[in-house]
């Protein structure tokens, strides 16, 4: 019997939020050198569409797909243009974008006014939950589906360093995707999350930031687990979250 090469994407369609830099490009590149047709999205149109651009001169096939995840009807349109250019509906969908473009306000949780509490909701629940609105029942119906929310260890462990409202927004998606994995087991669908470390897209060396492994998380380390996540081969894996944290919090 021929040895079979694992983890092909080739025909598959998939979006990454939020891919416009940081983890989300990695991950839109890791697809992409996979085979998988990927739907580039930001909510800055010139950023989503630099790291589409980069994917197709590389040899990959991407288009950028601006949108704003908090809105639904700006998430259906952004998920619609990438399954037109992708000729077909959503394999796999990577909700990433989960930090404001304005800023990462750090603060205890008494020190922030309301104003900051639909802030963290806004991105990563209601973020996760309008795009995967739109591609759930597809994926139900075709009996395919990959779906792949980036967390946090904040997300699951507690932390002094004024990360609250983030951190339990992330929880959110967490266990939201708990369920929706177990309704979803006998349909071809997944639902998985990474729970990531202290991640940076660029070195750093300064010592007080390591992870246990002794550096920093990259966007190659996050693209590499969505990968796997996204496979036909990871077909056996679903409602688990996943750490990529250098050994930062093991479980
Ligand atoms: N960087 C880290 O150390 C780290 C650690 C743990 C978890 N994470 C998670 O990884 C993910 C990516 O983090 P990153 O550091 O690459 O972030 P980043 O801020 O570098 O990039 C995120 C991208 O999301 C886009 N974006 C922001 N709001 C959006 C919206 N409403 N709709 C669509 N796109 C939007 C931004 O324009 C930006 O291009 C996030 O979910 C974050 O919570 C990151």
């Amino acid at each position: 019997m021929a040895l079979q090469r694992m983890f092909d994407l080739t025909g598959r369609v998939a979006v990454v939020t939020g891919a416009g830099q940081g983890m989300g490009a990695g991950i839109a590149r890791g697809l992409a050198a996979h085979g998988a047709f990927v739907g580039v999205n930001d909510l800055f149109a010139e950023r989503a569409e630099s790291v589409a651009a980069a994917i197709v001169a590389d040899g990959g096939q991407a288009v950028a797909v601006q949108g704003d995840v908090r809105d639904r009807a700006s998430v259906a349109a952004a998920l619609a243009a990438t399954v037109a250019a992708g000729g077909g509906p959503i394999d796999i969908l990577v909700h990433n974008a989960g930090i404001p473009a304005d800023g990462f306000p750090v603060a205890k949780f008494h020190e922030h006014d309301e104003s900051a509490w639909n802030r963290w909701m806004d991105i990563n629940f209601t973020g996760l939950l309008n795009v995967v609105k739109e591609v759930l029942e597809p994926m139900i119906e075709r009996r395919h589906g990959r779906i792949i929310f980036i967390s946090s260890e904040a997300g699951r462990q507690g932390l002094s360093m004024g990360v609250s409202l983030y951190g339990a927004s992330k929880a959110a998606g967490v266990q939201m995707c708990r369920h929706l994995a177990l309704e979803n087991a006998r349909k071809g669908v997944t639902v998985n999350c990474l729970a990531l470390g202290r991640m940076s897209a660029e070195i750093i060396t300064d010592d007080k930031f390591m992870m246990p492994v002794g550096r920093l998380g990259s966007p190659a380390d996050v693209a590499a687990a969505c990968v796997y996540l996204a496979s036909d081969e990871a077909s056996f894996v679903t409602g688990q979250t996943l750490g990529v944290n250098g050994g930062a919090y093991t479980s």
